[in-house]
């Protein structure tokens, strides 16, 4: 296999011999190399976080559904020493749906997303999430080939989608893309306060224009007075739609180059897209694959709120759990031949977006969004091909624990 560039300087173990976590990867759709010794002390192990922490490390499936559905592990942040997994800490929106609502509302504003994000709800977005993918194709089209994917495409049409969703005018879709993607880029905590700063003002200022002239989206749904958690307040509003945005933008677009990289360059398994179109495969079961097979999301962490008795272990209160899903999603008793991409299979179970309460709530977005990302560009470039050697794609910028591309050279 070409070797791929990676950007983690650290050793494969650390000083107290553990596996560090997360590491970089080297081929960007397959876990790190590193993460060897996990799999052999699965489906519990024990890795060093990088400030120099140690956490349980939860690699098998079983295990996994287990304790992620298990109340005594919590997600909980605030007051807490709770595990951050990346250097540029995970602060502001990224601290999740628990920070809009206070005073146990956090239940019934993700009950309400939930209610907004369902397949019924989304059927009226897919249009216009079609439109977006057509309209940045139309432009990659004009300007190509050959065309560098990410910046054109994997980036911009996630954060357009979350705009349409939360009904930012299409007009303003430009800036609000250009604000999200300051907030992913790897900066200095400075540089990263300042771009959530600029996005804030920008979404205050949006949710008092909607306040004196409503119009069409999530934020007008949830600012109405009839909304069944009551009409979100200014602050509410503003810190949902930046959750939205962080949660759904560094997934989704890390996500969509991960698979056409995937498609059209996965060393070990080259011309996949020829693969998917001999076969007939279905769409639907090819996007389960890439989200099982690529884990764009390095992992999910945990606190333990309780002692917890778990596969020959005790997990003592106020120890800190990371769930490593790249592991998990290639757990050969759950996923036969797990290192090798089959269209056929019922890839389904993954756990490419957690599990319990805090489950994504735009998975079914997500997948959407994947498929039409693929089929759009598919469609329109029949001869897609990488444009550069395999070993020459970079990974990164990504948010924290979200693998993506920096680049993605193509031509058709
Ligand atoms: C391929 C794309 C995506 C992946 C792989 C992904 C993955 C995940 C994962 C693993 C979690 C669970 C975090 C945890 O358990 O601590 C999560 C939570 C979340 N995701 Fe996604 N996500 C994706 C796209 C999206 C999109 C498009 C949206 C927005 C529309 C979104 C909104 C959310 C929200 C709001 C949460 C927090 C749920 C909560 O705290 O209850 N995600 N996502």
């Amino acid at each position: 296999m070409d070797e791929l560039s990676v950007e983690d300087p650290r050793p494969l173990l650390t000083q107290d011999g553990r596996v560090p976590f997360p590491l970089g990867r080297v081929c960007p759709c397959c876990p790190p190399a590193g993460y060897a010794p996990l799999r052999g002390s699965a489906p519990l192990g024990k890795v060093t976080l990088y400030d120099g922490r140690s956490a349980w490390a939860v690699t098998g499936h079983a295990l996994a559904c287990e304790l992620l559905t298990d109340p005594r592990l919590s997600r909980e942040r605030a007051g807490r020493g709770f595990p951050v997994v990346g250097g540029r800490s995970a602060r502001g929106w990224e601290e999740g749906v628990a920070l809009v609502a206070g005073g146990g509302r956090e239940r019934d504003v993700r009950r309400l997303l939930a209610w907004h994000l369902t397949p019924g709800r989304l059927g009226s977005l897919g249009a216009c999430v079609e439109r977006i993918a057509d309209r940045l194709l139309d432009a990659v089209e004009a300007q190509g080939p050959p065309a560098e994917l990410v910046s054109s495409f994997a980036l911009p049409m996630p954060a357009s989608v979350i705009g349409a969703l939360l009904g930012v005018p299409e007009d303003e879709h430009g800036f609000f893309q250009a604000c999200a993607r300051r907030l992913l880029e790897k900066g200095t905590a400075d540089e990263a306060a300042r771009a959530r700063g600029e996005l804030g003002c920008y979404l205050e200022e949006l949710v008092d224009r909607k306040r004196r002239e409503p119009g069409v989206g999530l934020l007008d749904d949830l600012m109405r007075s009839d909304a069944p958690a009551g009409p979100l307040g200014r602050d509410e509003l503003v810190a949902l739609a930046g959750t939205l945005l962080v949660a759904g933008h560094g997934m989704a677009a890390g996500m969509i180059s991960l698979a056409v990289f995937t498609l059209l360059g996965h060393p070990g398994h080259p011309g996949q897209w020829a693969v998917v179109r001999a076969e007939g495969a279905s769409m639907d079961a090819v996007v389960e694959e890439l989200l099982r097979y690529g884990s764009v999301s390095d992992g999910v962490a945990r606190v333990a709120v309780e002692d917890i008795e778990v596969a020959g272990h005790t997990i003592r209160c106020g120890e800190d759990v990371v769930f490593v899903t790249p592991l998990i999603n290639r757990d050969g008793s759950v996923f036969a031949r797990p290192d090798t991409l089959d269209w056929e299979r019922s890839a389904r179970p993954h756990l490419a977006f957690g599990l319990g309460v805090h489950q994504c709530l735009g998975q079914e977005l997500a997948r959407l969004e994947l498929k039409i990302a693929l089929r759009g560009l598919f469609g329109r470039f029949p001869g897609l091909r990488l444009d550069v050697p395999v070993g020459d794609i970079r990974l990164g910028p990504t948010a924290a624990g979200v693998t993506g591309l920096r680049e993605l050279p193509v031509a058709w």
